[in-house]
């Protein structure tokens, strides 16, 4: 399965100037993190979530290019979403190395708050799942928390179409659930 995501994916919408909404998400571009971009990611996964999570954030990144470096895969791609070349959403894709070839996990997936609720999170979600595909997952999950800081996050994914297929209780902490959405990639 090819990891690569060297392209910047650059989707071309036809702007309605009545829409502030849609002309500002089609100059939303999403590129390849890189390495120089991690502290303005992990900035904004703290911003939208919290602190613990920037904390997990800065782990998973730090390893991810440690393993780049050693030619070793993790299994994850981070996407950037950019405005005027500014970061201001993270995305990505998680497969787990031991795990089925055609199941992908939604990776980190935050939008910096001020830039909320402008259809960021809708393009970031469209090309996230169209590079998916198109790179043979069948199926995509979602990790997320039953807490309030995920409540946004919770609302957004049923508004596109994942539904909610699990749930572990007390495992973030002993009244923090982990829930899990999914959504098969056909059709999304
Ligand atoms: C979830 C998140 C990425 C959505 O990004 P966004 O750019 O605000 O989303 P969009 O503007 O594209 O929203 C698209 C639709 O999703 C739904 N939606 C988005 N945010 C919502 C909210 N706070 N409450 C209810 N519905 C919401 C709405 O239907 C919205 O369409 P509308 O604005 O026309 O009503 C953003 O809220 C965020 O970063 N949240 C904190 C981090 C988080 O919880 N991430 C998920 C971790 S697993």
């Amino acid at each position: 399965m090819n990891n690569d995501v060297d392209n910047e994916y650059d989707s071309q919408e036809s702007k309605d100037p009545a829409d502030k909404d849609a002309e500002l998400s089609s100059d939303i571009r999403i590129r390849e993190m890189r390495y120089t971009d991690s502290e303005e990611v992990i900035e904004i996964i703290g911003l939208a979530m919290n602190k613990e999570e920037a904390r997990w954030a800065k782990e998973t990144i730090d390893f991810h290019y440690f393993c780049e470096q050693n030619n070793q895969d993790d299994g994850r791609n981070y996407l950037l979403a950019t405005l005027n070349n500014q970061p201001i959403g993270i995305t990505g894709l998680h497969r787990y190395i031991w795990g089925p070839e055609d199941i992908t996990w939604l990776g980190w997936f935050a939008v910096r708050p001020e830039y909320q609720r402008m259809g960021i999170g809708k393009k970031m979600m469209e090309e996230t799942c169209e590079i998916a595909r198109s790179r043979g997952f069948r199926k995509i999950f979602i990790e997320t928390y039953s807490n309030d800081d995920f409540e946004k996050g919770r609302e957004f994914y049923e508004k596109f179409g994942f539904v909610q297929t699990g749930s572990i209780d007390g495992y973030l902490k002993p009244d923090t659930d982990m829930v899990v959405y999914s959504r098969d990639l056909n059709g999304f």
